[in-house]
């Protein structure tokens, strides 16, 4: 209520408050490469568009005269409290939508107390994230790497920064289909963008090192850095240009591209897991009910229902359709959160009562921190809390338990 008493009073907000608005400013504010990577979809957008469709053939019934003054949006996830039913997703290659992308999320995460998922392919090192949030709840994305000595360093890494959980994203062994960008030719990562947590890794820069013929590289930048580098760039003639115009040698980012997945990937590699971390483990990318089982079978703590937001197999099921399936194969008492599509606190209340026990929320972030870096993060995060806290009151629910299904019927 403070952020709609503030709008009628005639506070002008960092960025709009409807979706469209800020969708419509992002893209003018953005290059049409990066417009492409970040709005992008896989295919044709049909999984993109049937992602929001799902949301439209649900309806909520208000429940009048409940007396709930006041709500409690806490839920408690993996054994720690948060402040709302909202994660920020992980999003790699941020530094398409302003510098210093990942820490300035970190920051609007912190200030909002809500927890912010680091991506694996984030651009800034997971180190510097996690100083700039205090005590705040960050969790790390991890992709399952080709190398399974870079597997246990990263996991070692997000111990260290205080993770307070593992999330495995399963559904990008290969990247999807994505047309926008293939047209344009480039990838963020071609420029370096979105390996940072890789360049910062010490297993990383052995192999690197090790492909390029040289012994690895000091992570400061001292002469013999210099002259390392400048060795590798010489062992590939003809690159020496591209070097000296990249900010990376152009030996990590195609180590990068050879080893951040394991296309081979499988329920063998996962059933390690287990033994290889004391964080809790969260599957994401999971839309099959028998995947769901299957991994909490193996010891996972939660699953994330998630198409990636539309970004891999186009003409998917909607994740708020494969939801229901998930909740009803795994029961009552599993950790199922659902990511892609959610964009309005209305569409937060919807998945929770059909059956999430909590949210990420993806693209709108990031055209929050487009139009006014972190004070638009935090303006984006606080608009979603405040509408579902809104539709909490006028649905006369006064905790998120009390958010059931029965308050939802098929939309005609
Ligand atoms: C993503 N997503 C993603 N997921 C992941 O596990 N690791 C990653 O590095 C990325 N990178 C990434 C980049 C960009 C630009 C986007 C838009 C998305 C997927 C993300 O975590 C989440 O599943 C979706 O963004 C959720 O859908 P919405 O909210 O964007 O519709």
């Amino acid at each position: 209520s403070t952020i709609y008493r503030q709008g009628v009073l005639g506070r002008r907000p960092a960025v709009p408050a409807d979706f469209a608005e800020l969708e419509r400013r992002a893209r003018r504010a953005s290059s049409t490469r990066a417009w492409a990577y970040v709005a992008g979809g896989a295919g044709e957008g049909r999984t993109m568009r049937r992602n929001r469709e799902a949301f439209d053939r649900w309806a909520i019934v208000p429940r009048m005269a409940s007396g709930a003054v006041d709500r409690d949006l806490t839920v408690e996830l993996l054994g720690a409290r948060h402040a709302a039913p909202l994660l920020l997703a992980p999003v790699g290659a941020g530094a398409l939508m302003g510098t210093d992308s990942d820490v300035k999320i970190a920051r609007a995460a912190a200030a909002t107390g809500t927890a912010y998922v680091f991506s694996n392919q984030g651009c800034n090192p997971m180190e510097d994230c996690a100083a700039a949030m205090g005590d705040a709840a960050r969790w790390f994305q991890l992709y399952w790497s080709k190398d399974e000595q870079l597997v246990d360093s990263l996991i070692a890494r997000a111990e260290a920064i205080g993770a307070g959980a593992l999330v495995v994203t399963l559904d990008t062994t290969v990247l999807g289909w994505r047309p926008q960008d293939l047209n344009l030719g480039s990838l963020p990562f071609s420029r370096g963008q979105g390996i940072a947590q890789y360049t910062s890794d010490p297993r990383f820069r052995d192999i690197a090192a090790e492909r390029a013929g040289q012994p690895s590289p000091k992570p400061e930048v001292t002469l013999g850095a210099i002259r390392t580098l400048i060795a590798m760039t010489r062992n590939h003639p003809g690159r020496f240009w591209d070097n000296l115009r990249s900010p990376l040698p152009r030996a990590s980012v195609e180590t990068f591209l050879d080893i951040y997945s394991n296309p081979g990937l499988s329920w063998d590699h996962l059933a390690t897991l287990r033994d290889r971390t004391r964080l809790p483990v969260v599957l994401k990318g999971i839309l099959h009910p028998d995947d769901a089982r299957r991994a909490f079978d193996l010891g996972a703590d939660a699953v994330v229902v998630s198409n990636h937001g539309g970004r891999q197999v186009d003409n998917a099921v909607a994740s708020l359709d494969a939801l229901v399936s998930v909740r009803e194969a795994v029961g009552p008492d599993a950790t199922v959160l659902l990511d892609s599509g959610i964009r309005t606190g209305a569409d937060v209340f919807t998945a929770l009562a059909l059956g999430a026990n909590a949210v990420l929320l993806g693209r709108p972030y990031m055209y929050g921190l487009a139009l006014a870096g972190q004070s638009g993060v935090e303006d984006v995060i606080r608009n979603v809390i405040a509408e579902l806290d809104l539709t909490m009151a006028l649905t006369g629910t006064r905790d998120i338990a009390a958010i059931t299904r029965d308050l939802l019927v098929p939309a005609v």
